[in-house]
């Protein structure tokens, strides 16, 4: 944000000079495949759930500072290890599979130049244990920011088995992996209940201020919608988190002032075989990114799972606006604009 002569709060918020940063940001200007080719090794491909590596940077550069340290608990490939890292960001993750750890590990390496090696690392290990796997963290974290299992099935993508008859997503590769601990295989109240565990692990993470940014999807399973984003809204505040802002990560391209759809394959199949079935079903051109923060002051210890959660009726009251109390203290530079980096 520029200087300003006299800088009151107000002003320094409220800068005329500079646009004032919009809630929906264009992530799929160019391709998944384009954004991650050079900078990630070309195996990333095997993961069948990937962060677009623009989501990912827009998320690490607006809402943690520079030298900031940045969590994701369920990291994948790496990709927001890689854009919160070379943004100047520390990076550290937590993996279950190893095979994806080392897959983050050797993205970090291609990113980052020798001398900033250091500020990417990974730890293989289970989310639901955060406090305990990243003792080292606890209170210090500025920004965890990740993208979890959607309780769907996620699998990678078979062609010429599908056009052989065969399935769409190859069996051996659903989930993430055969592990049962994996939050891939979680469904219903369990993936709800495992997840509670996660959000408050984060929350024991962040230092008092810091944020969470979680992205989710709503998917239609068998013709309903699986309200993702309002279910996470729910279980972060029954952790205790303050739900400070919504935005829609586009995943398509903004061309000509038309939206172009980047439907994945299964994507467009599942939708033509829902329309064919008469439901009234359209591609998901969007994301939900979920910001929440860490309160500034202890109040009552969040819960630690659904149950606890529900057994308290005053945990399930929305934590108090924003705009009620005194607005968050967003890191330094969060909310600044940045111009769309197409072709990375
Ligand atoms: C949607 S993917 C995240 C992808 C990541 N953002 C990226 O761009 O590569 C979810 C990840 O969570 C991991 N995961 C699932 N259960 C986990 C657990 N209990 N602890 C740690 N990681 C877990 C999966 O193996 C998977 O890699």
């Amino acid at each position: 944000m520029a200087p300003h002569a006299t800088p009151t709060r107000a002003a320094a918020i409220l800068d005329a000079a500079e646009p004032v940063p919009l809630a929906v940001w264009p992530c799929a200007q160019t391709t998944g495949h384009i954004q991650r080719a050079g900078r990630y090794l070309p195996e990333s491909t095997t993961h069948p759930a990937k962060m677009l590596p623009e989501l990912a940077r827009r998320i690490t550069g607006e809402y943690a500072p520079p030298g900031g340290l940045v969590v994701d608990p369920m990291c994948g490939i790496g990709t927001t290890l890689v854009e919160a890292a070379t943004q100047g960001r520390r990076s550290v993750g937590v993996e279950l599979e190893p095979r994806w750890a080392d897959l983050a590990r050797r993205n970090l390496g291609l990113a980052l130049p020798p001398e900033h090696a250091g500020l990417g690392e990974v730890r293989v290990g289970d989310a639901r244990h955060l406090p305990e796997l990243l003792a080292d963290l606890v209170g210090t974290v500025d920004l965890v920011a990740t993208s979890p299992p959607y309780a769907c099935t996620p699998g990678m993508i078979d062609k010429p088995a599908w056009r052989q008859g065969g399935a769409l997503a190859r069996r051996d590769t659903e989930n993430y992996s055969a592990d049962r601990g994996n939050l891939g295989h979680a469904r219903g109240q369990a993936y709800l209940a495992e997840m509670a565990t996660v959000y408050a692990g984060c929350l024991q993470l962040l230092r008092p201020g810091g944020l969470l940014v979680t992205v989710t999807r709503n998917l239609r399973r068998q013709g309903r919608v699986f309200d993702l984003a309002g279910q996470t809204v729910r279980l972060a505040e029954q952790a205790g988190y303050q739900y400070l802002q919504h935005l829609v990560a586009l995943l398509a391209a903004v061309r000509d002032s038309a939206l172009h759809a980047r439907p994945s394959f299964w994507q467009l199949t599942q939708t033509r075989r829902a329309r064919q079935r008469g439901e009234p079903a359209s591609l998901l051109a969007h994301e939900d990114v979920l910001v929440f923060q860490r309160p500034l002051t202890s109040g009552s210890p969040p819960a630690t799972n659904q149950a606890d959660a529900a057994a308290d009726p005053q945990r399930r009251q929305p934590g108090p606006s924003t705009l009620d109390g005194p607005p968050p203290a967003l890191p330094s530079g969060a909310g600044s604009h940045r111009p769309l980096g197409g072709g990375r």
